[in-house]
């Protein structure tokens, strides 16, 4: 029997207000229950179901499953996990996620959520679908091939930015997100890069090219692997992409100001996944984290492909003189019109 405005999660009793969800409940008590598509400044949509818990006995999302006294919820049951891992599998092949090859890596949450919640290998066979990508706009990128669908960026432009700048059109595997524009490009859109919609995406579908805001700062492609958000330690500690936003578009208030005030700090409250014990004290010299950073060699080897190691002239053969290389044309080394065009 649980206190009333108590219900219990994974045996813990979670307090909640009246109108709030499990996932709210959850996040306030400082619970990490994994999720994508759940915004606390927007209102819940339900569409990623990676926040999926069973709820007496029975599977419902937590971002949008009200709270209430007397529900048994599990979230970080065996059973629960590997239903998540199966949702997370399935969002990997439905679009085209290229990990190694793509800008968010390291700050992406869908990445994230799959580390953290176990997902080390693909298990369906991919769609592969072919989807447009939208290079048209100045200052932010629509890469619909990562879009996720959970419509974040259509309820911020929608409910914080009153644009309705994005929708969602199709059923099912045609499902794709639209733009609001007489040629449907994000660049004859009214989508501003201080715009919330712009800062909200999840993955790296809806990117901005510079960071802050900053017409000057085009760094936004260039935060080193080893920098990235979710590189040192996992969404449950450092929080949504969103959470990081640092759009001066933001308000004072705003999620993404409470987390600028907190930035380069592990969101408060959020446990790592297995336990909650305390973070080992840092040693006098920092372990590197393995994936990302080898412990150097005394002596590094060069690498071959880029450091060749010098070799010794080569001695002429007979009849065999060296031919002169023609000169290149001046067009041979610039990029295609089509390419410069979409850059
Ligand atoms: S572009 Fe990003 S925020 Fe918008 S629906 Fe796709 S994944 Fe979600
Ligand atoms: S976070 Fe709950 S369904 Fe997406």
């Amino acid at each position: 029997m649980t206190e009333p405005n108590h219900f219990m999660l994974d045996g813990e009793p979670i307090p909640f207000q009246p109108g709030q969800t499990i996932m709210d409940a959850a996040l306030a008590a400082g619970v990490y229950i994994p999720h994508l598509c759940h915004n606390p400044e927007l209102a819940p949509h339900g569409s990623c179901r990676v926040c999926v818990v069973r709820a007496n006995g029975r599977e419902v999302s937590a971002c949008t499953m009200p709270a209430a006294a007397n529900l048994e919820v599990e979230s970080e049951t065996e059973a629960v996990r590997a239903l998540r891992v199966a949702i997370l599998q399935m969002l990997f092949v439905e679009g085209n996620h290229v990990c190694p090859a793509c800008e968010r890596s390291g700050a992406c949450q869908l990445q994230a959520v799959a580390y953290y919640c176990g997902m080390l290998e693909p298990r369906f066979t991919q769609f592969f679908p072919r989807r447009a990508l939208d290079a048209s706009h100045p200052d932010v990128v629509l890469d619909r091939n990562r879009c996720i669908l959970c419509e974040l960026c259509v309820r911020a432009s929608r409910d914080l930015d009153g644009k309705r700048v994005f929708a969602v059109s199709g059923r099912g595997i045609d499902s794709r997100l639209i733009v609001d524009a007489p040629t449907g490009r994000l660049g004859d859109s009214r989508l501003a890069v201080t715009d919330r919609a712009a800062h909200v995406c999840p993955v790296g579908a809806l990117m901005p090219r510079q960071r802050a805001g900053d017409p000057d700062d085009r760094r936004g492609y260039r935060v080193p692997i080893g920098e990235r958000l979710y590189d040192r330690e996992p969404i449950s500690r450092v929080g949504d992409v969103a959470l990081h936003d640092r759009s001066p578009g933001a308000g004072a208030g705003s999620h993404a100001e409470s987390a600028r005030q907190g930035a380069g700090r592990p969101a408060a409250g959020f446990p790592p996944r297995y336990g909650s014990e305390p973070e080992p004290e840092p040693k006098s010299k920092p372990a590197p984290v393995s994936r990302l950073e080898p412990e150097p060699k005394s002596e590094p080897e060069p690498v071959s492909r880029l450091e060749p190691k010098p070799k010794s002239e080569p001695e002429p053969v007979p009849g065999l003189e060296p031919q002169s290389k023609p000169e290149p044309s001046p067009d041979a080394a610039a990029p295609s019109a089509s390419v410069r065009e979409d850059l």
